[in-house]
């Protein structure tokens, strides 16, 4: 009589093994390299062209952040300072300094205008929107609150060499759109470090939340509103894919 089941079937729950095996090495080595640092950029923290501290500048001389991200308010990009914003001071200050040579190289040759070649860290890819102007000023008139740098790039005061400390995915994203309330501070905090909200506060920012566009989650799709639907930029795809 024929075989119903052919010889190589014998083989069958040892390849059923394997295969799952394999299945699972691959699924968790995915889980593991998304969540990791190559994935996300988390402690991205390049070597510079100069070994300039905001330890010392922000931290220690206490200088505000917008001395040198002026375009933070108004625009896309917080904007990295040209050369002719350190010579404010450099050209009084450290003149001999070896570490301030590519500095002073780069004034020398065409009065400034050959700018350090700083190296970017945090960096969304293009097809993702992002506009701080929107961020560290929210609201409008007495509901006017901010997210402060430090929610999104940490305690820049203390850091030596910038490194990158959140993920900067959708999933960071939208986690803030769903929930903003927690995260707005007042105006006048936008660039303090070590900042922390008191009882007054959270119950303000709470009110301050309910009046956004959509109010309490950003993320919320869409509002019926005068005999219409109202898309809300936050939670459609096009609002940060444009
Ligand atoms: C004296 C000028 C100066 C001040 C003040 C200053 N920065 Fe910077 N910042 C720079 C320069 C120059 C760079 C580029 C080199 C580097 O990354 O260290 C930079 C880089 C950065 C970056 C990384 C940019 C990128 O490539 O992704 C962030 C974030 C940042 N600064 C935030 C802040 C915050 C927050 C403050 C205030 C607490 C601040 N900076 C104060 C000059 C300044
Ligand atoms: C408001 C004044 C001010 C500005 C603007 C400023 N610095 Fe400085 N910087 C200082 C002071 C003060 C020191 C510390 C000097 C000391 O150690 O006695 C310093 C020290 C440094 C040092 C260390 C020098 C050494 O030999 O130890 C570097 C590098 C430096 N700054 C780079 C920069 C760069 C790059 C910029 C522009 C993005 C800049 N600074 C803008 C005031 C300034
Ligand atoms: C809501 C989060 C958020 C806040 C608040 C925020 N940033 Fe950023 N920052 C980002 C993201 C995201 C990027 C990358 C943007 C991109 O690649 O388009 C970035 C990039 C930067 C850069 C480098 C690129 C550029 O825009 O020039 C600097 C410098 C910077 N931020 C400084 C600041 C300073 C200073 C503050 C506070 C006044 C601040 N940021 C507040 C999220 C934030
Ligand atoms: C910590 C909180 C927080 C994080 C993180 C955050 N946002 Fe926002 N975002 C807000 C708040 C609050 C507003 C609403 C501003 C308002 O209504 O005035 C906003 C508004 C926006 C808007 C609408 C404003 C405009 O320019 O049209 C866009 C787009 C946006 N965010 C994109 C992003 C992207 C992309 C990221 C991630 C890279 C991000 N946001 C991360 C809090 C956050
Ligand atoms: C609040 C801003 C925001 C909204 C709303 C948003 N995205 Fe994104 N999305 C991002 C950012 C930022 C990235 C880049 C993430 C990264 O670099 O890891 C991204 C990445 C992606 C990617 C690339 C794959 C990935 O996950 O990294 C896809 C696909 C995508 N988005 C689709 C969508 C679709 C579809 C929608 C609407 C349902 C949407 N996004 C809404 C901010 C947003």
């Amino acid at each position: 009589m024929a075989q119903i089941f052919p010889r190589w079937t014998n083989e069958t729950p040892r390849l059923i093994t394997l295969g799952t095996l394999a299945g699972l090495g691959v699924v968790t080595f995915a889980l593991y390299w998304w969540a990791s640092p190559y994935h996300t950029d988390v402690g991205y923290k390049p070597k510079q062209p100069v070994p300039y501290s905001h330890a010392l500048h922000a931290g220690e001389l206490k200088m505000d952040c917008r001395y040198c991200h002026v375009g933070v308010e108004q625009g896309a990009s917080a904007g990295v300072p040209p050369t002719a914003t350190c010579m404010n001071c450099h050209q009084q200050v450290k003149l001999g300094s070896e570490k301030l040579k590519p500095v002073y190289a780069s004034w020398a040759d065409g009065k400034g205008d050959k700018s350090i070649e700083w190296v970017r860290i945090h960096k969304l890819p293009d097809y993702a929107y992002f506009n701080h102007s929107a961020h560290v000023g929210v609201g409008v008139g007495e509901n006017r609150a901010a997210i402060g740098c430090e929610t999104c790039h940490g305690r820049i005061d203390t850091m030596e060499v910038v490194r990158q400390v959140q993920p900067l995915s959708m999933a960071w994203c939208i986690d803030c759109h769903s929930n903003p309330g927690p995260n707005l501070r007042p105006v006048d905090a936008i660039t303090k470090m070590g900042w922390s909200a008191d009882l007054g506060w959270l119950a303000k920012s709470q009110q301050i939340a309910a009046t956004l566009n959509p109010p309490g989650s950003l993320s919320q799709a869409q509002r019926f509103v005068d005999g219409h639907y109202q898309t809300y930029a936050t939670a459609s795809c096009s609002g940060c894919h444009r």
